[in-house]
């Protein structure tokens, strides 16, 4: 039997992981110092077609197009094994959060669209019914499925694997997804959140028995104190359980079963988005977005891939910043300059939408490899529309979701009237 295999490459330094010896997590050339490329892992692109299965998991739906799959197929586990894998959690899931993984409704939202002044149809998908009530545990959900793979093959990449406990830097829907999966997989789970978390956030980490840790801010310093100490214990040899692209790289592509379900849905639907306006934190949703709409449009599940217009609010605007600094400059010379274009957010960020007051857009570079692939552009929303949009939301639609979920939302009403049909996401139910 061949050696199995699945590569991961670094979109920075080229790196490539092997994903039956290495976890994909960070690239191995990440943090040398003075180094300044920006370094992120990405599966090889192995996806042959667009082979999407019938059923309603979206983890046994996509299966050939998720990297832990085909190393499993590759390391002589059956198609069995995996539907095992992803079974057991889901029973687990169900036990814990009372849902596991089923491909979420998007439908057309016309009241909503009037409201916008929108002539074209407006697609809202909704992710506030998913796993832990938001996008998130799409990312984590690859990730532990992955980890299940390597132990069952016993590949190489799995050694003294159960004596590491997971973590994760997050104060919102990120630790709840986490804290979610980590509890149905009976793994020890370490959340690292600043001193300001959601006090329900908090209370609910607790019932699923995260271990959680206070982070500071420290007068003076830059950037998220959560993420600095969360990449202290991953250096001591916590498995990275986050979703910020630039410490685990494979989170991302669990995201990307998000834009394959609305591609599928767009399809049958005999139409395509012409945008797609997504809040953007951290950046893993808008970079796992970018790459899955890339992959049906490669492979003719849609005409073509939505314009991606990324939201931000004025609290904290990174992904913006970068964009004006990388005026004219090819992406392929901006890798290698990451501070040039992404820093901290200088300021204390503050907005309603807190779940995307991220100091830094960590997955920048492929959101802008998105915008510039499509013709689309970040944009910068002030408070009032953020409620505005929260508003519109809960007055137009059924779907109880938080100001940050309607944030993408927001950008869409800054940039209404269009006549096109237009698609949003909203994640995170008010919590
Ligand atoms: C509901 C919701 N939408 C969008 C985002 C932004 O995701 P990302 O941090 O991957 O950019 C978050 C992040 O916490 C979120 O909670």
């Amino acid at each position: 039997m061949t050696e199995p295999t699945q590569l991961f490459v670094c979109h920075g330094c080229g790196a490539t992981v092997d994903i039956a010896r290495n976890l994909p997590f960070a690239c191995p050339n990440a943090g040398r110092k003075g180094d300044d490329t920006d370094h992120v892992l990405i599966p090889a692109g192995d996806e042959k077609s667009f082979a999407a299965g019938s059923e309603p998991n979206p983890f046994l739906r996509y299966r050939n197009l998720l990297s832990p799959y085909r190393l499993a197929r590759s390391a002589g586990l059956s198609d069995n094994a995996w539907a095992e894998f992803v079974g057991t959690m889901d029973r687990a899931l169900l036990a814990v959060d009372g849902r596991g993984f089923r491909t979420t409704p998007m439908i057309p939202q016309p009241a909503l669209a009037k409201a916008l002044a929108l002539t074209g149809e407006l697609w809202v998908k909704n992710e506030t019914g998913n796993v832990a009530g938001s996008h998130k545990g799409r990312h984590l959900m690859g990730v532990m499925l992955y980890l299940r793979v390597i132990e069952a093959a016993k590949l190489p990449a799995a050694s003294g694997l159960k004596a590491r406990r997971l973590a994760i830097a997050s104060c919102g829907n990120a630790a709840l997804a986490a804290a979610v999966i980590a509890r149905a997989a009976d793994w020890p789970l370490d959340v690292f959140i600043p001193r300001d978390a959601n006090l329900n956030v908090v209370k609910r980490l607790k019932e699923l028995n995260a271990t959680i840790i206070v982070c500071e801010r420290q007068p003076g310093e830059s950037g998220d104190p959560c993420i600095r100490e969360f990449r202290r214990v991953v250096e001591r040899g916590a498995i990275s359980f986050g979703v910020q692209g630039t410490e685990n790289g494979l989170a991302i592509e669990g995201g990307r079963t998000l834009a394959f379900e609305m591609a599928e849905a767009f399809h049958a639907a005999g139409t395509a988005p012409a945008a797609l306006f997504v809040q953007v934190g951290g950046g893993a949703l808008a970079s796992a977005l970018s790459q899955g709409f890339a992959i049906a449009a490669a492979h003719g599940a849609l005409p073509h891939r939505p314009r991606l217009m990324t939201v931000q609010t004025a609290g904290c605007a990174p992904l913006a910043r970068a964009w004006q600094l990388l005026a004219g400059i090819e992406l392929t010379e901006a890798v290698h300059h990451r501070s040039r274009f992404m820093q901290p957010w200088a300021t204390t960020p503050v907005s309603l939408a807190q779940g995307i007051l991220d100091d830094e857009t960590y997955d920048w570079w492929e959101i802008a490899k998105g915008m510039r692939e499509t013709g689309g552009a970040p944009l910068v929303i002030d408070e009032g529309a953020i409620m505005r949009a929260h508003a519109m939301a809960h007055a137009h639609t059924k779907i109880a979701v938080s100001a940050t979920g309607t944030a993408g939302l927001a950008g869409l009403l800054a940039a209404a009237p269009l006549h096109e049909p237009v698609a949003v996401v909203f994640s995170g139910a008010e919590i």
